[in-house]
Order: structure tokens, then C-alpha cells, then sequence
């Protein structure tokens, strides 16, 4: 990740190298999960997605938060592991015809184009799953695992981004009818709701979860479940951003999808200025939610304002 003339850059690749080591050891053939009894196929699908890169902006934020918040980076790590599998899974299931039908993601081929349609979404419910176990075997002690598979629960399924995708294929299938009935503040209301809930609860759940696993106060959880929020939804309007502005090449994902598919977007309703304005003032506040923590805060800033200024 490149966070340019930011000092914390150095970090971030530290933590981000320790995600990327401990994700391929959790899928590797001689996991100490149970991938070991994994079909060949199935397994080769799953770390396929999970090892083909990205910015791991969720395990940051999982790791980070925990710091934030006096804990152990390495207790932090099985969170920080599992949240990106259950991101991935979310990836891979987006991205299948039935959904956004891409054909890019990672800089590599979708997993349908390579392991055909079945496999990819059995290699979906697979992180899925494995995600739950890694928290549940491996985070100490068991009320914290318990609080943390409930939070990732809750901010995955039917509720929140289960919920989120559901509705952003709705508004998508309403189309120009729905443009022609709805005032512009309730078509924003609706996109607003199904960007926390598509994007922004497993945001905010990874910044939680580090808290958790740090047994932080519940006061400091609040806060940074605030922070966790205004940065979601931020992420997904610069998300929205870049697919109108972006360069396929640095995203690794294809561009100017949004529009053909007749997805609701920021950019879409109000314009790419006011939809810059919405995400920098988010952050802004996201930050001002950290200041009581004074330096403890200064990498999880760091990482907050990267999400808007981002080119991929
Ligand atoms: C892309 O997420 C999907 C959205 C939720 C907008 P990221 O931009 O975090 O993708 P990776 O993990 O870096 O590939
Ligand atoms: C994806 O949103 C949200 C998910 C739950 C994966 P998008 O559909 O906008 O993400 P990209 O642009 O395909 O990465
Ligand atoms: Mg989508
Ligand atoms: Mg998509
Ligand atoms: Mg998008």
C-alpha cells in the first residue's frame, strides 16, 4: 500500500506482509484448520482469491485498532486474518454473473473465469466459514472469540452486507423508474443505506473487532464503531469514485461499470465534487472521533485519510 510522504508507510507494510504470511499458512494444504481434508480444487479456488492480493485495508484496521486500544498486534491477527476471508468471499460472490458479472478483480482474472461459476461460490461459502472457525479457535479468551464472531456475524449476513448487496441489486433493478418517482433526498437516503450496509458494517466490524480483542471499554468501542462508520462509507463512495475516475490498471478491477449496470452511486446522484466534499467531510468527522486517544490514534488517522485520497 502506498501512503505517499506519510511516515506510517513503513508500518503499514510490516502489518500488511504479517496478514499476508498468516492468510497463506491458514490456507495452506497443511493448515492447522482443517484445510488439510480440503478437495484440491476447492482449496486452489479459495487461496487463489485470498492470496492474489489487495490493499488488506480490513486487517489493518483490525490490527490498528487493537494497538489503538492497548492490545497485542499477534492476539489481533486470527480477527484480522478472518475478516479479510469473509471481504474476499464477498469479492468473489460480487463479482459472479448473477451479481456485478466482472471479469477483473486483483489484477487477475475473476475466480469464476477460472474455476468456473460452482466452484467459485462453494470457494465463497468456504471463506465464509473458515473465517468463523479461525476466531473461534484461535482468539483467546472464549468470551472475546464469542463477542467477535457475533460482531462479524451481524456485519456479514442478513443485516449487514448480505442485507447491503440485496439492496444495492434492487435499486439497480428499479432503475430510471425509481428516478422518475423518488425525490433526489430519498434516492440519497436509499444509497446511503445500502453503502453502510454493503461496505460500511464490515468496515466498522473490523475496527471493532481489534478493539474486542483488545477488551478495550465499551465507551472506546462506541467511538470507534463511529469512526469505523464514517470511514465505511466513505471508503464506498471513493470506491464509487474511482469506478468513474479510476485507471483499471491501478485498481486491478475493471472501470465504468457503474453506470451500464445502472448501479446507484455517489457520483451518479450528486455529481464527483459533491460526492469528494461527502467523503472528505466523513473522514473529518471519523478523526475527530479518535482525538481523545491522541497519538494512540495517529496511524488509524494515517489510514482513514488514505481511503479518499486512494488511486486503487
Ligand atoms: C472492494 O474492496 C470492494 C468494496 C467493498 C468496494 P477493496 O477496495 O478493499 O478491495 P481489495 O481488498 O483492495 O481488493
Ligand atoms: C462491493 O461493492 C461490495 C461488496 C460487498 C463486495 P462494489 O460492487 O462496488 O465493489 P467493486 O467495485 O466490484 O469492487
Ligand atoms: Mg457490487
Ligand atoms: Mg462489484
Ligand atoms: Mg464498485
Amino acid at each position: 500500500m502506498s501512503i505517499t510522504g506519510n511516515i506510517l508507510e513503513a508500518d503499514l507494510v510490516v502489518l500488511r506482509d504479517r496478514v499476508n504470511a498468516r492468510l497463506a499458512e491458514l490456507v495452506a494444504a497443511s493448515s492447522s484448520t482443517s484445510l488439510a481434508d480440503c478437495p484440491v480444487k476447492l482449496r486452489e479456488s479459495m487461496a487463489y482469491s485470498l492470496l492474489a492480493g489487495g490493499k488488506r485495508l480490513r486487517p489493518l484496521l483490525v490490527l490498528l485498532a487493537a494497538e489503538a486500544c492497548g492490545g497485542e498486534i499477534e492476539h489481533a491477527l486470527p480477527a484480522a486474518c478472518a475478516i479479510e476471508m469473509v471481504h474476499t468471499y464477498s469479492l468473489i460472490h460480487d463479482d459472479l454473473p448473477a451479481m456485478d458479472d466482472d471479469d477483473f478483480r486483483r489484477g487477475r482474472p475473476t475466480n469464476h473465469k477460472v474455476f468456473g461459476e460452482a466452484m467459485a461460490i462453494l470457494a465463497g461459502d468456504a471463506l465464509l466459514t473458515l473465517a468463523f472457525e479461525v476466531i473461534a479457535l484461535q482468539t483467546q479468551p472464549s468470551n472475546v472469540a464469542a463477542a467477535c464472531c457475533a460482531d462479524l456475524a451481524g456485519a456479514s449476513g442478513w443485516c449487514g452486507m448480505v442485507a447491503g448487496q440485496v439492496a444495492d441489486l434492487e435499486a439497480e433493478q428499479a432503475g430510471d423508474s425509481s428516478a422518475e418517482i423518488l425525490s433526489a433526498e430519498v434516492r440519497l437516503g436509499q444509497l446511503e443505506a445500502i453503502h453502510r450496509r454493503k461496505t460500511g458494517r464490515l468496515l466498522t466490524s473490523a475496527v471493532t473487532l481489534g478493539a474486542r480483542v483488545a477488551q478495550a471499554s465499551p465507551d472506546l468501542i462506541n467511538r470507534l464503531e463511529h469512526f469505523g462508520k464514517c470511514v465505511g462509507l466513505a471508503f464506498q463512495i471513493a470506491d464509487d469514485l474511482l469506478d468513474v475516475t479510476g485507471d483499471a490498471a491501478k485498481l486491478g478491477k475493471g472501470v465504468r461499470k457503474d453506470a451500464t449496470l445502472g448501479k446507484m452511486t455517489y457520483p451518479g446522484l450528486m455529481g464527483t465534487d459533491a460526492s469528494r466534499q461527502k467523503a472528505a467531510a466523513l473522514i473529518d468527522e471519523a478523526c475527530r472521533m479518535l482525538e481523545p486517544l491522541g497519538s494512540r490514534g495517529d496511524k488509524l488517522v494515517a489510514l482513514a485519510k488514505f481511503v479518499t485520497q486512494r488511486d486503487h
